[in-house]
């Protein structure tokens, strides 16, 4: 609270910044030869996974596809088949052989991670890739991601720059219990969907429903002609300075994390009593709530620990009194930690 009211106000020069942070944005945006090479690889992967299974097929998710993707990223890539009976393990083992005999490189099957996948690096692109099984959810929360990125071009500029923040201050690491870029993400959505007047819509709450799909039982529906959304933010002329500075004023001074859960999916927070995120079930502790779209059981920040809660708190302070004291900001924000 009292902190709150220290840095109530934003600094009088802050859109200034907006130069300096839009410059960052642009150098993280891929080339467009890195698309053509990832089309490539899924291509060359597509025919060997139909030569042993005809009915199967590859999609792209994460940041290769949501168009949150910087330069280099890994490609994630999920083999559909059809036959939802299926031993996860023995297909990726299989499915490792065959990528090994093309002559593949690092080629590795985790099949006892959360997700089962294969990791492999393409020789001929430099692309490397993880490759997963059936996780439809994943396909879909990637087109909604994707969907919104449209809307208002200040959502990728924000979250470029999140992202970018989160990596250099070694912040993007769910195995070290901080948060990973979809969480991220999710963050930002969250965030200009609260502004005043709002930068998003919420577009799982709107009366029309356009895209309807049943994936593992859970009904993802929202609408998707974002073509007419176009111009929703246009009324909130804040600038992406004014904007990231918001954002980790937010999250150091604003929100809270004893009572509220971040979801895209509703208008209104919710709150940690209603979906009983109160108390540590397991190992998820629910220090951090952020709700998953369409998962809604799936809190995101499940992985966050009450020693890396404070890393992250102490992060998004020490990039809020960053933009707000420093004269030239950017440098020091992005200083590897
Ligand atoms: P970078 O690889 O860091 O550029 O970002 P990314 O968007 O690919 O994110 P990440 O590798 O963290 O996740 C890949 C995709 O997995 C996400 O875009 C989601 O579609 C999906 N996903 C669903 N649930 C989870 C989850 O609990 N954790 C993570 N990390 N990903 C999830
Ligand atoms: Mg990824």
């Amino acid at each position: 609270e009292r902190i709150a009211r220290k840095h109530i106000n934003c600094r009088g020069d802050i859109d200034m910044l907006t130069v300096p942070l839009l410059r960052i944005y642009e150098s993280l945006i891929p080339p467009k030869e890195e698309k053509e090479k990832q089309m490539q690889l899924l291509t060359s992967l597509e025919k060997l996974v139909v030569s042993e299974w005809p009915h199967a097929h590859l999609c792209l998710f994460g940041s290769c596809a949501n168009s949150f993707g910087v330069s280099n990223s890994d490609v994630d890539v999920c083999l559909v088949l059809r036959d939802a009976d299926i031993d996860k393990s023995e297909i990726l083992l299989k499915l490792a052989e065959i990528l090994l005999s093309a002559n593949f490189q690092n080629v590795q099957a985790l099949t006892r991670a959360r997700v089962p996948i294969i990791k492999l690096k393409d020789p001929v692109t430099g692309v490397s890739c993880d490759i997963c099984i059936n996780n439809v959810l994943a396909v879909v929360n990637t087109k909604l991601l994707r969907d919104y990125a449209q809307i208002d071009v200040r959502l990728p500029q924000l979250a470029f720059i999140v992202k970018h923040w989160a990596k250099s201050r070694g912040v993007n690491e769910t195995y070290q219990g901080t948060l990973s870029s979809y969480a991220y993400v999710l963050m930002c959505i969250h965030f200009l969907q609260h502004r005043d007047p709002p930068i998003l819509p919420c577009l799982q709450e709107t009366k029309i429903v356009t895209y309807h799909k049943i994936v593992d039982n859970i009904e993802c529906a929202y609408f998707d002609q974002v073509e007419k959304l176009k111009t929703f933010g246009s009324r909130n002329k804040e600038t992406v300075a004014r904007l990231v500075w918001g954002f980790f004023h937010y999250w150091a001074y604003c929100h809270d994390y004893a009572n509220t859960v971040v979801s895209v999916r509703t208008k209104n927070t919710v709150s940690k009593r209603a979906k009983d995120w109160t108390r540590r079930i397991g190992k998820d502790r629910h220090l951090i709530c952020i709700e998953d779209p369409f998962e809604t059981s799936h809190d995101l920040g499940r992985v966050v620990d009450k020693y890396s809660i404070k890393v992250l708190r102490e992060e998004f302070e020490r990039a809020a009194t960053i933009l707000q004291t420093y004269p030239n900001p950017c440098e020091k924000l992005f200083e590897p930690f």
